[in-house]
This record gives structure tokens, sequence and C-alpha cells, in this order.
């Protein structure tokens, strides 16, 4: 691997434990300012010192985000859809690796839309990026993207969906977690990081989701809204901080989480 690679990946995966916790919140660039993230600074900034990575669109990057401050970026690079229209896995390279390196992203992201209309075209996406990205040692970040269909989020589907991400040449995946995830994670050659997907019920199903992955071998969560439309956004990521990179369970991680709620309560923030 070329040291810029590797470099660029050791800013988002810790070298001391391997894993990483990245704040996923691109959501935007498809469905527009989203419960929570309608002012990005706002819902960035007091979770910013407990990210490894932020995952963010080059708009927010620029205008939401201190650039002295800031996390390793995994930058969004594909789109050309919105949720207006029928068809969202209609993707396409939106930003080039001029951008990307004028940025200094840590990474690319793109979304793979395996099973969709547009499989040919987001594999060729995928395949296109890695060629342009590993000119300069850029990592490519692919997302296991299911659309509407939420219930594809099985290990048949996605073994299949991040095995092949892996075979065109993505450095890392990012997917969702599913029963049998050990499955996913032997037969992907690289490292396999979690979304949450719409938040759940309680913050406590978001541990228990993120503890299960890291059991089963994901390397790290890429988590958006269980984090940010939680009730309490800093004290959530701290947990996550602990469930990945400090071994905790999901008792002693939701543990974390209500001392936090209750310092966040008396200070009068979360
Ligand atoms: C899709 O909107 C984005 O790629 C998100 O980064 C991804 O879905 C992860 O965020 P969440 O944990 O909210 O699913």
């Amino acid at each position: 691997m070329d040291w810029g690679h590797e470099n660029r990946l050791a800013r988002i995966f810790r070298p001391d434990t391997r894993h990483t916790v990245m704040l996923a919140a691109d959501h935007g660039y498809f469905l527009g300012p989203i419960s929570k993230l309608q002012v990005p600074r706002d819902t960035l900034e007091p979770l910013i010192p407990y990210a490894d990575a932020l995952m963010i669109t080059r708009g927010v990057a620029r205008t939401s985000v201190d650039p002295a401050t800031a996390p390793a970026l995994v930058l969004r690079v594909s789109g050309g859809a919105s949720i207006l229209k029928d068809d969202i896995a209609n993707e396409g390279i939106t930003v080039s690796i001029k951008e990307a390196v004028r940025l200094n992203a840590s990474a690319v992201a793109l979304s793979l839309f395996i099973g969709s209309d547009y499989e040919h075209q987001s594999i060729l996406n995928l395949s296109h990026l890695v060629d342009e990205a590993q000119e300069y040692g850029i990592p490519v970040l692919a997302v296991t993207a299911v659309g509407r269909e939420l219930e594809k989020r099985d290990a048949r589907y996605l073994a299949l969906a991040c095995r092949i991400a892996a075979e065109h040449g993505a450095s890392f995946v990012k997917t969702y977690y599913c029963e049998e995830f050990e499955k996913v994670v032997e037969s992907c050659p690289v490292p396999l990081v979690i979304a949450g997907g719409p938040k759940l019920e309680t913050a406590r199903d978001a541990l228990d989701l993120a503890y299960d992955a890291i059991k089963c071998g994901a390397q790290g969560v890429d988590m958006g809204r269980n984090v940010w439309q939680a009730e309490a956004p800093v004290a959530m990521i701290r947990a996550l901080r602990a469930i990945v990179h400090e071994g905790a369970t999901a008792d002693q991680a939701e543990e974390i989480l209500r001392a936090g709620r209750v310092a966040g309560a008396l200070a009068g923030v979360h």
C-alpha cells in the first residue's frame, strides 16, 4: 500500500485500536435539511471533538466546519438525485479528485447501489473513482446503499454488495448491521464500518447495534441520525466511542450515556 494511502487511512482508523468512530452528516446531499441537521454547524460543532472522521459534502465542509479543528474528512463525492425523484440510485461522481486534494480529504465516499436499475453505472462509478483516487493515494469508501428498500438489509444481500465493493477496489466499506453479520465481515477483505440507518426506537437499541457489529468484526461505526437525532447527542457519541475504542459493553455504554445526560441537563446542554 502506498505511504499516502496508508497515512490517510490511519487518520480515520485510530492506529492504537484500528477502529473508528465516524460521524455521518452528508444526508443533505439528497434529503435536504432533514430533522436536526437543518443548520449543520450547530449540529456538528459539539460533536466534532468526539469524531475520528467526519463524513460530509464539500458544501458543508466549507460553510459549516472550522478547518483548524476538523477531524479527518471523508468527502461525499457521489450524487445527482434527490428524494423527490423515483429512483435515488441514479448517481454519478460529482466532485473531482483535484477538489478532494484541495480539501485535504482523508478518503472519498460514494454510494453503491447493487441490485438497483442503476447497478451497472454505480459499479463503473466506483471503479473510475478508485482509478483516479489511487493516483493520489486517496482511499475510497463505498457505501452499500439500499435506497428506500430497507428490507434489503440481510446478510445475503450485504455480503454480496460489500464483496463487490471490495473487488472493485474500495479501501473500506460502509454497510448495515444485520443478523449473521459475521458472514458479511468474513467474506469482505477490507474493513467494514456500519451505518445506523433511520433513528431507532431507543438509544439503547443503537448502542446494542454498535456493540453487536463490533463484536462481529466491524472496525467502526459511521452513524448519523442515531447520534444527532438522539436526545443527548454528545453523550451518545461518547457512549459509542466507549464501545468502539474501549471495548465497553452495551450496559457500560448505556451508563456513560446516562451520566452524560445528567451532566448535560445540569449544565443546561446536551
Ligand atoms: C446517507 O444518507 C448517508 O450516506 C449517510 O452517511 C448514511 O446513511 C449513514 O448515516 P445514518 O447512520 O444516519 O444511516
